[in-house]
């Protein structure tokens, strides 16, 4: 390419003496402008270094004149010549305009961004916004944002446009059929709500994309295969029996207790046991609980940054308070997965100890992770086997535990139902007090009450989209590529277009005649699809083993002092935490003093 923006011409029609531009000249482009310079006008704008009032750089350039080299060197000269000739006053003009340019850069995209959503999503009506704001203030109010959307949702039967300010907006889908669309396709994760929790998961299954997402999830499968999960069920009832033990202790004082930390504890001790083969004493060594209360703390960040729209700049993040505890969280959280890995790499002995295992039949998590290995026999990076063990340390047990604590806050409110679950978990047990696996698929009733609790309380109550091409719905609107999409689980699992009386808690409708014929998209809670949840085998198995356990030992009771405020942190949370008052029971009886 010989055209240069800039001409070695003697013929050029700038002069040192025009140059640099002044900014009341018209005719003048302080872009341009430098570039039509020659290096020998621009030669007389360097200092004179003194004896013949030569250019100290001057006579190394006429030797190459016509090399690419020299017309690069020779800009480059220019510049430097041209920036030293200027005055103060003359720089400060330049900022300005360049700062003004800028500005209207920025401006004009902005505009266009603006312009391009109005244009988007002007085929779906929106509940009323704010002309500067959009919905952003109502989403400030934490806490009630997930009764909000289900309120706006009764008035428009797909969804509608969510604005956060002027400059983002996604369509919140609450129907099946639409959710249904989007499901069946391949778009990645949106670029808002996924990059926040980026710096903490890394681009680990949940959050990557195309290839890379592609042959980690073909990797991992097998970590879920059948006969991998058999073997949890004893580790997921000794970690749950930790549990009940320390609530024993803690009862006689402690009633009604917050049990959605003491969830998260065990649930954290069992995926640290089961894919990562780590002997965690999470739950008994409370030096240990420093990982939970940082997971705590990044949801909560992540959801504050979600919302403040001011925050989703990373400049202005960063220099924030909440940037400074976001990155004081991560630190630990990331400790904690450093430490899970070191150890097992320790202990795998790396070479000879990889090779055995990696012949053994079923693999668990991280042994997959560890003996993985792309066609030219390389292994994962540390980012990317970080980034997975980040994803399953984080998915693994917050997910459950937040289904857990809505299942045993579901049963506390419907003693009906909870005393269904324990008679037949009392015949299916009888003095056992540990789950097999032949008892998972022998307690119907309970398994009911826990899909009507995901459905109810799902934990994961919404996922986004970001559309990778346009996509037409079923009643014919559509949206251009580019657009964001918010899947409302919390409002598809309540349609009322296919639930009848959307809000009350009846296991029944998950019985096998009630079942037949429901639209396949109506009950999303482990989502659907290619993205569908990973882990869902496993995380039933462990729902279903802990609320047997929890049944068998303990009567459930409603604090009504303290009801449980829903609140959408990345999970399902409550503000207030989820307390319920506790009732031993031995020998299938309630203990008498406790009563
Ligand atoms: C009640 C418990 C759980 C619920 C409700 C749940 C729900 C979900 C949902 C809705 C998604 C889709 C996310 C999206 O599209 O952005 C998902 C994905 C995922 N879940 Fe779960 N999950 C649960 C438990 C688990 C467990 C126990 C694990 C791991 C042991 C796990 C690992 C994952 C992973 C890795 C993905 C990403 C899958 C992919 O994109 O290929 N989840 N989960």
């Amino acid at each position: 390419m010989e055209d240069y923006s800039y001409s070695s011409s003697p013929s050029s029609p700038s002069s040192p003496s025009s140059f640099p531009p002044s900014l009341h000249n018209e005719n003048s482009s302080f872009i341009f402008a430098p570039l039509h310079i020659t290096h020998l006008q621009l030669s007389s704008f360097l200092p004179s270094c003194g004896d013949a009032g030569r250019p100290a750089l001057a006579p190394a350039l006429p030797l190459y004149p016509h090399t690419q080299c020299c017309r690069a060197g020779m800009a480059l000269y220019s510049l430097t010549g041209a920036i030293l000739s200027l005055q103060i006053g003359d720089l400060w003009h330049w900022a300005a305009w360049l700062g003004l340019l800028y500005l209207l850069f920025k401006v004009s995209k902005l505009y266009l961004i603006w312009r391009d959503m109005v244009t988007a999503f002007r085929p779906f009506p929106s509940p009323l916004c704010h002309w500067l704001y959009g919905n952003a203030r109502e989403f400030l109010q934490i806490g009630k944002e997930l009764d909000l959307v289900y309120q706006w949702a009764q008035s428009y039967t797909y969804g509608f446009p969510l604005w956060l300010g002027n400059f983002f907006a996604c369509l919140l889908i609450t129907h099946p059929d639409y959710a249904k669309a989007v499901l069946a396709r391949q778009d990645p994760k949106d670029d808002l709500a996924y990059r926040f929790i980026i710096p903490w998961i890394g681009e680990g299954l949940l959050v990557s994309a195309g290839q890379k997402w592609f042959h980690h999830r073909r990797l991992l499968t097998p970590a879920f295969h059948y006969d991998v999960l058999k073997p949890y069920v004893s580790v997921m009832s000794d970690c749950t029996k930790i549990m009940l033990d320390k609530w024993e202790q803690l009862v006689p004082d402690k009633n009604p207790l917050e049990i959605f930390h003491h969830v998260s504890l065990m649930t954290l001790d069992t995926i640290m046991k089961c894919a990562f083969s780590y002997q965690s004493n999470v739950q008994t060594d409370s030096s240990e609980n420093a990982y939970i209360k940082a997971v705590y703390e990044l949801s909560h960040l992540v959801d504050h940054r979600f919302r403040h729209f001011i925050y989703h700049n990373d400049l202005i993040y960063n220099l924030s308070p909440y940037g400074f505890r976001f990155r004081r969280a991560l630190k630990v959280a990331h400790e904690h997965t450093d430490k899970v890995i070191k150890q097992r790499k320790t202990l795998l002995n790396r070479e000879k100890q990889l090779d055995k295992i990696s012949q053994r039949r079923h693999l668990d998590f991280l042994d997959i992770l560890l003996c993985a290995k792309d066609e030219n026999g390389h292994g994962l990076s540390d980012k990317d086997l970080r980034a997975e063990v980040d994803t399953f340390m984080f998915e693994g047990h917050d997910t459950t535990a937040s289904g857990i604590s809505w299942i045993l806050y579901a049963l506390a409110k419907h003693p009906e139902h909870q005393e269904r679950c324990r008679e037949e978990i009392k015949e299916v047990l009888g003095d056992r007090d540990t789950v097999e696996w032949e008892d998972l698929g022998k307690i119907p009733y309970t398994t009911m009450c826990i899909k009507e609790s995901l459905r109810v309380y799902p934990p994961v109550p919404g996922v986004a989209r970001k559309l990778s091409k346009p996509i037409t719905f079923c009643d014919g609107r559509s949206l251009p590529e580019g657009a964001r999409i918010i899947l409302s689980i919390y409002c598809i699992n309540r349609s009322p277009y296919f639930w009848k009386d959307p809000e009350v808690f009846d296991p029944l409708r998950f019985s096998v005649e009630n079942s037949a014929g429901r639209h396949p998209h109506a009950f999303l809670p482990f989502a659907a699809g290619f993205r569908n949840c990973i882990g869902q085998n496993f995380a039933m198995n462990e729902m279903k083993v802990a609320a047997a356990l929890i049944l068998q030992r303990f009567q459930l009771i409603l604090d009504p002092e303290n009801e449980p405020q829903k609140v959408s942190q990345v999970v399902l949370r409550s503000m207030n935490g989820i307390h319920l008052k506790l009732k031993k029971i031995e020998n299938g009886t309630l203990k008498a003093e406790s009563m």
